[in-house]
């Protein structure tokens, strides 16, 4: 792990990033992924926060980049709590596990903590995020939307940027809406890129 920076992304990256995106989701949680086009529409979301869009650059080449989203938890007492969700996040398939992402979430964290948010929430796997500070949302009294009563609810994490922020708090945390792509769309922008063969392995959560 050497020479690498991190530094906001650029419309001229944003090619190579929605690349780098593919190759790194490819085939990980469905046969191919939509990530890629995932990062194409949010950056024109309005929920999209441009402070905390991050590419880690090696050697004049993109090996990682994460960004973030703004949106709410909707509190029981009838508030609505703003907080911050992440992702796509990656690392190069060449580059993982040695310790980038870990680099690369606590620099984007610190980021978002010196701008005043408060929270961060969204779905992932708890040994990676667990090494940089996050624990499972349920601790913290929050509740992911649309999952039946009793359901696995371990893929939601969350960390609290301002200490206390969800002190008190219990509620529904919401996906922001941009998340939600339509496949159609996903295959005609995918269209853009070198063919790529889409396999169903063991371990994806989606047909
Ligand atoms: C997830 C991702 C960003 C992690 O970046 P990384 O550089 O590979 O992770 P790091 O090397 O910094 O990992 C730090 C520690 O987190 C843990 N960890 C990392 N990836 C993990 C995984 N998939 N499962 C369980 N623990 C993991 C390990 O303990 C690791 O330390 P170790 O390798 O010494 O055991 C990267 O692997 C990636 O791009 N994956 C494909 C895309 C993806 O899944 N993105 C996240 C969607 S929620």
């Amino acid at each position: 792990m050497e020479n690498f920076i991190i530094r906001p992304e650029r419309p001229e990256d944003y090619g190579e990033t929605e690349n780098l995106i593919r190759e790194a989701f490819w085939n990980v949680y469905r046969p191919g992924c939509s990530e890629h086009y995932v990062m194409h529409v949010l950056r024109d979301d309005p929920a999209f926060v441009g402070e905390l869009d991050f590419v880690m650059e090696q050697d004049g080449r993109l090996i990682g980049q994460n960004m973030f989203m703004r949106t709410v938890i909707n509190a029981d007492d009838g508030r609505d709590i703003p907080v911050l969700t992440m992702g796509p996040i990656c690392i190069t398939p060449a580059k993982k596990r040695r310790g980038y992402g870990k680099k690369l979430l606590d620099f984007c964290l610190e980021k978002a903590a010196a701008l005043g948010f408060g929270a961060v929430l969204f779905e992932g796997n708890i040994g990676f995020y667990g090494k940089c500070g996050f624990d499972y949302a349920r601790r913290f009294g929050i509740r992911y939307h649309d999952l039946p009563e009793g359901a696995d609810d371990s893929f939601f994490l969350c960390r609290e940027l301002i200490p206390g922020w969800l002190h008190g708090i219990t509620g529904v945390y919401q996906t922001p809406k941009g998340y939600y792509v339509d496949d159609a769309d996903v295959e005609a922008f995918d269209r853009r890129f070198p063919p790529k063969e889409k396999k169903k392995l063991p371990g994806q959560l989606f047909d």
